[in-house]
């Protein structure tokens, strides 16, 4: 090689190579797969020309097994760093056409610089998965590679967004990276996340469990609530993702971008003043208000197959995002109960770690019986939800639409956990248990002794509705700030979130909190 020129092209043929990945008839088999390739994905996530790559002439440097005749340069990652909507993501996206995408040394090495560079300018960093998991022929190395990343993962978290999107295998250990990330986008039939797959759960316990049973994105969104959405596509899982990033901070530093909006600020919600039921037993559906109070009634909703008994999702409120945890009376009568818990307490956490403001609409009759709950541990994962509300200092708004019940009243986000702002509806009916529960065990002598037992239960129900079937006695002790017309709902919130956007609560110093795990 002599010239200038020379150099020039063959750097040209260097990077075609690189950008040739596994070859033509390997991209042909992603195609038919229904999948796109890694750089496809990469254009489809980032805004138009933004995406810059780095280490596409990084090499593996494995040299057994005749590796070293089987050289790929970017070594089946490709990573870099873009734009969404005009803010800056770093990402990676594995290559299934090198090497089924398997993370060697090098591989993992690579996806280490864009989050350790994520990291020191502060912006979120998105992980597009489509691998066979640790590249067998480099064995420890991979393994090294792979608990580097969970490192920087972990101390990634609560500074900057992560997000997975699984877009092809991901099995074994390589579960841990999207799992300690804090969403995880799945695509339906093509993604698949497990520890031991179909064949070694068949030889260790005799069980039949096909690949999309076991580990697809339907199993994962409803049954372990290990993704937090679920996309048609390649090109749907990520618009989720852009979606997701616009109502996000880049850190955790920063407040979340604001979206201007025409939907009136003081815009009169009519649809629900009829909306809860006479009967306190019927349900009604929490997303109705959630749709009538937001900004255009936009709603991203998230883990909206999982734990359906409460609702968490973001949307915008007056142009701020808006974190929203809701009971959801359809499911279960909105109990809290293990899986509802945890869902819950890990959306609040997430929105108290990216100064994201949390809106609370209560309607829970309590905690879910049931010795198979308290086998499963209901005492420590409801726990969870009440340390999570406990400990976020973010902007707090309680709403209770009807039941705030027992101790899950004081979960969710009541004053005495320091909700900054509590309001109810006229139909709140705050107490310790609903009334027929309550007049059984208070009143069972006198109701037993009754000429008319049947009648005389029904006067002590009466009598304890009228006290506590209402928001007053919790208005009168200050519980609550204000009682309100369901219709001004949006206006309130709105107002009320404008007066705490720049709340500032100091806690004790400590190395970090203990929260029952
Ligand atoms: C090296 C691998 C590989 C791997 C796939 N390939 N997985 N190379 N290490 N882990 C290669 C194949 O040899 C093949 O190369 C190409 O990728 C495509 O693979 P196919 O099998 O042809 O594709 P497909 O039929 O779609 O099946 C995909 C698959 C299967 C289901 C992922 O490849 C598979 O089961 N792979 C092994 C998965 C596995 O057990 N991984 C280890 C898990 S444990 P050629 O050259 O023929 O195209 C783990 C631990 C992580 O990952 C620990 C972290 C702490």
């Amino acid at each position: 090689m002599s010239g200038v020129e020379d150099r020039i092209e063959d750097l040209r043929q260097r990077k075609a190579q690189a950008e040739a990945g596994g070859g033509q008839n390997r991209i042909a088999v992603q195609h038919k797969k229904g999948k796109l390739t890694a750089r496809e994905r990469i254009e489809h996530l980032l805004d138009e020309d933004s995406f810059m790559e780095v280490d596409s002439l990084v090499e593996h440097r494995c040299r057994d097994f005749e590796m070293d005749r089987n050289v790929i340069p970017g070594d089946g990652v490709v990573c870099g760093h873009g734009t969404i909507g005009g803010r800056t993501v770093y990402c990676f996206a594995q290559d299934f056409t090198v090497y089924g995408g398997s993370l060697g040394e090098m591989h993992g090495l690579k996806i280490c610089k864009i989050l350790d560079m994520a990291l020191k300018t502060g912006a979120p960093v998105i992980g597009l998965n489509d691998s066979g998991g640790a590249r067998i022929q480099e064995g420890v190395a991979s393994l090294g590679s792979y608990a580097e990343i969970f490192f920087r993962n972990v101390r990634a978290s609560g500074v900057i967004p992560q997000i997975s999107v699984i877009m092809g295998p991901c099995a074994g250990g390589a579960v841990y990276s999207p799992a300690i990330t804090d969403f995880v986008v799945m695509v339906d039939k093509t993604a698949h996340m497990f520890i031991t797959g179909p064949e070694v759960i068949k030889t260790v316990t005799n069980e039949d469990v096909s690949f999309e049973e076991l580990g697809g994105a339907g199993t994962h969104a409803s049954r372990s609530g290990v993704t937090h959405f679920t996309a048609e596509s390649d090109e749907d899982a990520l618009t989720i993702t852009r979606d997701l990033i616009a109502l996000l901070p880049s850190n955790n530093l920063e407040k979340p971008p604001t979206k201007s909006t025409s939907d009136p600020l003081d815009r009169i919600c009519d649809e629900l003043t009829e909306l809860i039921p006479d009967n306190p037993s019927h349900p009604y559906d929490i997303l109705d208000v959630i749709e009538s109070v937001l900004d255009d009634g936009a709603f991203l909703e998230v883990q909206a197959e999982f734990a359906q008994n409460i609702i968490v999702g973001y949307g915008r409120l007056g142009g701020h995002t808006v974190g929203v945890v809701g009971n959801q009376p359809k499911i279960l009568a909105g109990c809290l109960d293990i899986d509802a818990s945890v869902k819950a307490a890990r959306f609040v956490r997430f929105c108290d770690a990216f100064n994201i403001p949390i809106i609370t609409l209560v309607d829970v009759p309590g905690f879910l019986p049931g010795a198979n709950q308290e086998w499963g541990g209901i005492i420590r994962h409801g726990a969870k939800l009440l340390y999570a509300y406990a400990e976020a200092t973010v902007p707090k708004i309680t709403v209770i639409t009807r039941k705030a019940y027992g101790g899950a009243y004081d979960v969710m986000s009541s004053k005495h956990i320091r909700g900054d702002y509590n309001i109810a509806w006229p139909t709140a009916q705050l107490a310790v248990m609903g009334a027929d529960g309550a007049v059984q065990i208070i009143h069972r002598r006198r109701i037993n002794s009754a000429g008319n037992p049947e009648q005389e239960r029904e006067r002590l129900v009466d009598d304890y509705n009228n006290t506590f079937a209402n928001p007053y006695q919790a208005a009168a002790l200050g519980y609550i700030d204000d009682v309100i017309q369901p219709n001004q709902t949006r206006t309130v919130l709105i107002r009320a979130l404008g007066a705490l956007l720049e709340k500032e609560e100091i806690r004790p110093a400590r190395k970090h909190g203990n929260i029952p795990l």
